[in-house]
Order: C-alpha cells, then sequence, then structure tokens
C-alpha cells in the first residue's frame, strides 16, 4: 500500500516535497497542489516552477488539475504527458468558496451529470497517461455518494482518492469512516483513503483493517511530522539536526524564490501551526514566534525552538482535538 503527501496548497509545493524528499524521505508519491490550466493552453511560468520535471527529478509526483472544463484538463494533462509524467490527477475535493463557487473541486460534485460529461469528453481524448481523481463523498451529505460512485464507475480511473469528509465538513469533524467503508464495494478501481491520518499506529491501522486499499493520503501530520513516512516503514522519528535543517533549508529557499526575507517569515508561520506539535511545551515561544515581523526576531525565536524544546516522537493534540 503506497503512503502518499496529500497536495496543500501554499504547503506542500516545489519548495517542501524537494527538501522534505532530501531530508526525511519515505512517502511513495508526492502530490502536486492544485495548478488551475486555463483556456490559454500552456502552463504559465509560475506554474513551470511547480511542474518541471527537473526541479521534480528523482521523486515520484502526480500533478493535481483543478478545473471543470474538459477541454482545459485535455491539454493540460497531454502538456504534462509531454513532460513525463506518468498520471494527472483531478481535484474534486477543494472546498473554498472562491473555487466551488464556480463549479470546481467540490463544487463540481453538486452537478453529477456534468461530472459525467466531462469524464466522457476526457477519457475520450486519447490521454496517455493514467487520470485519478481525488474526491470527497458529497456535498453537504455522503448519501450524495451513490449517484458519484455510479459516475466514477463508469469510467477507467486509474485510483479514486477519498477524502472521506463533505464539502460542508471542511477539515472538520472526524472523517465518515462508516460511509467510506459502505463506498468501497461499489468501486471497481483502485481506491486510496484520506483523512486525520496523524499518527504512525492510525496508519498501521488502515493498512491493517484495510489491506484492499491501493494508498493512504497523508497531509496536515506530514506537515507537523515529516518523518511520519519514514516512521511507518519502520525508520527513525525526526531527530533534531533533521528538523532544523528542513526548517532552515525551507527558509532559504522561500526567501529565493520570493525575491526576500520579508515574505517569508508570514509564510513560515504556516508551518509552525503544524510543526508546534512536534515540541513540548514552548508556548511562550510559539505565541512570539506568531508576532515576529522581522527576520532577525523570527530566527532567534526559532532558534531557540529547535534548540531548547524537547522533541516528541510523534505531535500531540494540535490541530485536531483528543476524541
Ligand atoms: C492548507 C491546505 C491546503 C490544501 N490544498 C489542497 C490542494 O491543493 N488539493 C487537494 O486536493 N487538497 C488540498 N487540501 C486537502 C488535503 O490534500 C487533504 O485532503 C486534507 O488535508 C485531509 O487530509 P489530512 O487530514 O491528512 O490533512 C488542502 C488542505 C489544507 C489544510
Amino acid at each position: 500500500m503506497k503512503l502518499t503527501l496529500a497536495p496543500m496548497e501554499s504547503l506542500t509545493g516545489i519548495v517542501f516535497r524537494r527538501r522534505h524528499h532530501e531530508i526525511f524521505g519515505g512517502a511513495d508519491l508526492y502530490y502536486t497542489p492544485f495548478v488551475t490550466p486555463t483556456v490559454k493552453p500552456e502552463f504559465t511560468e509560475r506554474q513551470m516552477k511547480e511542474l518541471s520535471p527537473e526541479r521534480n527529478a528523482g521523486m515520484s509526483v502526480v500533478p493535481q488539475l483543478l478545473t471543470r472544463t474538459p477541454e482545459n484538463f485535455i491539454w493540460a494533462a497531454k502538456r504534462l504527458a509531454e513532460m513525463g509524467y506518468p498520471e494527472v490527477n483531478l481535484n474534486l475535493g477543494c472546498p473554498m468558496g472562491t473555487v466551488t463557487g464556480k463549479g470546481k473541486g467540490s463544487g463540481f460534485l453538486r452537478h453529477p451529470l456534468e461530472l459525467e460529461e466531462f469524464f466522457e469528453r476526457v477519457f475520450d481524448a486519447g490521454i496517455p497517461i493514467r487520470i485519478s481523481v481525488k474526491t470527497r463523498l458529497g456535498w453537504a451529505d455522503d448519501a450524495e455518494f451513490e449517484d458519484l460512485a455510479r459516475v466514477y464507475s463508469r469510467f477507467p480511473i486509474s485510483e479514486l482518492i477519498i477524502h472521506a469528509r463533505v464539502r460542508k465538513d471542511f477539515y472538520k469533524g472526524s472523517p465518515r469512516r462508516a460511509a467510506f467503508e459502505a463506498a468501497l464495494p461499489r468501486l471497481p478501481m483502485p481506491v486510496g483513503y484520506n483523512g486525520d491520518l496523524r499518527l504512525v499506529g492510525e496508519i498501521r491501522e488502515m493498512e491493517s483493517s484495510h489491506p484492499g486499499l491501493s494508498s493512504l493520503m497523508i497531509g496536515r501530520a506530514a506537515v507537523a511530522n515529516p518523518a511520519i513516512f519514514r516512521m511507518a516503514k519502520g525508520g527513525a522519528a525526526a531527530g533534531r539536526d533533521e528538523i532544523t535543517a528542513f526548517h532552515d533549508a525551507l527558509m532559504a529557499d522561500y526567501t529565493a524564490a520570493f525575491g526576500s526575507v520579508g515574505n517569508t517569515v508570514g509564510h513560515m508561520k504556516q508551518y509552525w501551526f503544524y510543526m508546534k506539535n512536534l515540541f513540548e511545551g514552548g508556548d511562550r515561544l510559539f505565541k512570539a514566534l506568531l508576532k515576529a515581523k522581522r527576520a532577525s526576531d523570527y530566527e532567534e525565536i526559532v532558534r531557540r525552538i529547535t534548540k531548547e524544546l524537547p522533541i516528541r516522537e510523534e505531535p500531540a493534540y494540535g490541530w485536531w482535538k483528543p476524541a
């Protein structure tokens, strides 16, 4: 069963992916955060920073597309095939209003007939690589999945990765495991599970209770604990030197990418929302970290966090609440 890194916009892009692979490894596959192809049949320079095969060399990467327009999906998938990617993924899960308002992401799940037409066009277009789909169980109610499963089953989707929530759940509450399990017998293609796998024990439990799944996809927990894939394969927990090296490499790469350290501090704070849960205590330091504006203040606080605070083997309750 593959263990894959979830696509997470602004978190798991090219910078994170390269450094994660280099320092911790262990993920069998990395999904890019969504890329939106437009009517102009060319990726922009910015999109190419994410997609260029040279920058992704050495890793197994699946680019993810966000669109409801078959023509746009088709040119983009063919272009990705030319670039050497063996697979492309369609985003049917994004819950953001700006995306769903245009009928994209999980907004597409409200229109199963239109979705069926989309797939008819896409699977008829001679795209020479695998097409996988990342979906939720529905928009407002997981009973909607019955219709969606009927649509998905009609097409040669290479893998259906299910984030076991509906759009109205956003990222909160427990995943709908019962609805996920009920859906499995209806799906002829390989199925992957996604949603709230946070600890190695939870990954193991899923592997042993659902041996038929093709993959387990891990998102937020891999930002909190970048060694999670390695640990799930029997390797070591994240060490202090590794965490420091990882942080410093992200900081340096983002500073180079943004062209200034100013925007980097704000960006790095997003990572700390998850990563802080791997450290014991340090409430005052993390509060100060959130307030820090100047790069020198930020770096000084990070230095103290990574040098002084005890590191846990696995993250504590943080972005989720105890059951
Ligand atoms: C900040 C953030 C950005 C995300 N961006 C994407 C995205 O670009 N494409 C996508 O399919 N899912 C995206 N997701 C959803 C994740 O891929 C994943 O489905 C979700 O976080 C649940 O998995 P987890 O509990 O392992 O984190 C995003 C989630 C978060 C929190």
